[in-house]
C-alpha cells in the first residue's frame, strides 16, 4: 500500500510538472510574439514598393507619420494605427533628417 502510495504522488508530481509546462507555453509563445519593429516595417512596407524606398529618403518625425498615414489611408497598406505607430517610431529614429 505505501509503494502504491509514493507512486501516486510521483505520478501527480509528474502531472504537475506537464501541466506547468502546459500552462507556461502560452506566455512564453506571447512574449516571443512582442513586436520587432524592424520586421513589422520590413513585412508592412515592402508589399506595394520594395521597403528600400522608404529607406532611401530621410524625414522627421512628423513627415515620417504623414507618410504612413498617407500608406495607410491614401495607398490602402495594410496596417493598424498601433502597428503604424510603431512603423512611424522605428523610421524617425533610423531614417531622420
Ligand atoms: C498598398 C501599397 C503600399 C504599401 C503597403 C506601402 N506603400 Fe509606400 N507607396 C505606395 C505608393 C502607391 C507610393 C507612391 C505614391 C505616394 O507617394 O503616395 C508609395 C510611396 C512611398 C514613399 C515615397 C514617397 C514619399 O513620401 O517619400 C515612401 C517613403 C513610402 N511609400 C513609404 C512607405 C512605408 C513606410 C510603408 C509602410 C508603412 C509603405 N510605404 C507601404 C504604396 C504603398
Amino acid at each position: 500500500m505505501e509503494r502504491f502510495g509514493i507512486k501516486l504522488n510521483n505520478g501527480l508530481l509528474a502531472l504537475a510538472l506537464v501541466s506547468f509546462v502546459f500552462m507556461a507555453y502560452p506566455v512564453l509563445s506571447l512574449a516571443e510574439k512582442t513586436v520587432d519593429p524592424e520586421k513589422l516595417f520590413e513585412s508592412k512596407c515592402s508589399q506595394c514598393h520594395p521597403s528600400d524606398r522608404p529607406k532611401s529618403v530621410r524625414k522627421t518625425p512628423a513627415e515620417w507619420k504623414e507618410t504612413v498615414d498617407r500608406m495607410q489611408y491614401g495607398n490602402g497598406c495594410d496596417i493598424t494605427d498601433e502597428e503604424a505607430a510603431i512603423v512611424v517610431k522605428y523610421l524617425s529614429s533610423k531614417y531622420h533628417k
